[in-house]
C-alpha cells in the first residue's frame, strides 16, 4: 500500500504502522488521518494481520500532536468536525478485533498522548514524554483524550494533567498506569514484538472476544466524547485560541486574556 506519511509492513503476523513526518515530530495533520485510516482498511479486513504496533519515525517522538498549523484558520464548526473526524480514527483504533499496541519512542503530547491511549496498551521506551498540553494554545483535548486519560489514570490525576499541560515521563506514566512497561530505547521494538508473538499464539476469536468485553466496561457511546467535541468547538471561537497557535507557531509565549 502506498502511504506518504506513514511507514507499514506485515511481519509474522504483527503489522508495523510507523507515523513518518519525523521533521514535525509526527504530528498527525490531515493527510496522517486519512493514510491512518486506509491502513485501519487494511488492519480489518487483511486476514494475515494478527496484531499491530503502531510507533513513531525517529528516535525522538512517537507523536507530538495535532497538527497545530492546521488549527490557524478554522471555524467553530470545523473544529468539532476536526474532532469527530479524530474521535472517529481512534474509535476504530479502540474497536479493532486485534490488538494494537502502542510503542512510544518519544513525545507522546496532545493528540499523540490521545492516539496511544486509544491503543489496547502502551509500551513505552525510558525517553518518551506524555502530557496534554492544549490549554497553552488555548485549547482542550479533541480526540477522546479528556475521556480515556480521565479512565486510565482516574480524574484527579487526569485533570492535573490537562489544567497545568505538565509533561511526565515513562516512570511516571507506568506509576500512574498510563503505560504497561518501560524498556530501554534500543529494546522497545524488540519488546513490544515478543508480547505480540506470545498474544498471537493464543486463539485469535478469544484474542478479540477480550478486546470487545474489555471495551464493553467502557462504552464510546457515552456523552462525555460529544461534550468533547462541542466543547473543542467552542474553545476556538475565543481570543485566547488565536493568540495560543499564533504563538506557538511564532515560537513565543502566549499571552491569554481570559476573551
Ligand atoms: N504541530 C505542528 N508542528 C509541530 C508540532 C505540532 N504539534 N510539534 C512540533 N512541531 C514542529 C515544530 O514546529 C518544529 O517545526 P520547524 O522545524 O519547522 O520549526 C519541529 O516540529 C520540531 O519541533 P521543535 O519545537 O523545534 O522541537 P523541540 O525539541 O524544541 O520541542 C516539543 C519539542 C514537543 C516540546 C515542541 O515541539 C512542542 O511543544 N510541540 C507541540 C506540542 C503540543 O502542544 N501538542 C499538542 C497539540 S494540540
Amino acid at each position: 500500500m502506498e502511504f506518504s506519511t506513514l511507514l507499514t509492513s506485515l511481519e509474522n503476523g504483527i503489522y508495523y504502522i510507523t507515523i513518518n513526518r519525523p521533521d514535525k515530530l509526527n504530528a498527525l495533520n490531515r493527510q496522517v488521518f486519512e493514510e491512518l485510516n486506509r491502513a485501519l482498511d487494511e488492519v480489518y479486513s487483511n486476514e494475515e494481520i494478527r496484531s499491530v504496533i503502531i510507533t513513531g519515525a525517529g528516535p525522538k517522538s512517537f507523536v507530538a500532536g495535532a497538527d497545530i498549523s492546521e488549527f490557524e484558520h478554522l471555524s467553530k464548526e470545523e473544529a468539532i468536525a476536526l474532532a469527530k473526524r479524530g474521535q472517529q480514527t481512534f474509535f476504530r483504533i479502540e474497536n479493532a478485533p486485534k490488538p494494537v499496541v502502542a510503542a512510544v519512542n518519544g513525545f507522546a503530547l496532545g493528540g499523540g498522548c490521545e492516539l496511544a491511549m486509544s491503543c489496547h496498551f502502551r509500551i513505552a521506551s525510558e525517553n518518551a514524554k506524555f502530557g496534554q498540553p492544549e490549554v497553552n494554545l488555548g485549547l482542550i483535548p479533541g480526540y477522546g483524550g479528556t475521556q480515556r486519560l480521565t479512565r486510565l489514570i482516574g480524574k484527579g490525576k487526569a485533570l492535573e494533567l490537562m489544567l497545568t499541560a505538565h509533561m511526565i515521563d515513562a516512570a511516571e506514566a507506568k506509576e500512574l498506569g498510563l503505560v504497561n512497561h518501560v524498556t530501554s530505547p534500543e529494546l522497545l521494538m524488540e519488546y513490544t514484538r515478543n508480547l505480540l508473538t506470545l498474544i498471537n499464539s493464543k486463539a485469535p476469536l478469544a484474542i478479540a472476544s477480550c478486546i470487545k468485553a474489555a471495551n464493553a466496561a467502557f462504552s464510546s457511546l457515552n456523552e462525555g466524547y460529544e461534550t468533547e467535541a462541542q466543547e473543542f468547538g467552542n474553545v476556538f471561537d475565543t481570543e485566547d485560541r488565536k493568540e495560543g497557535v499564533a504563538a506557538f507557531l511564532e515560537k513565543r509565549k502566549a499571552n491569554f486574556t481570559g476573551k
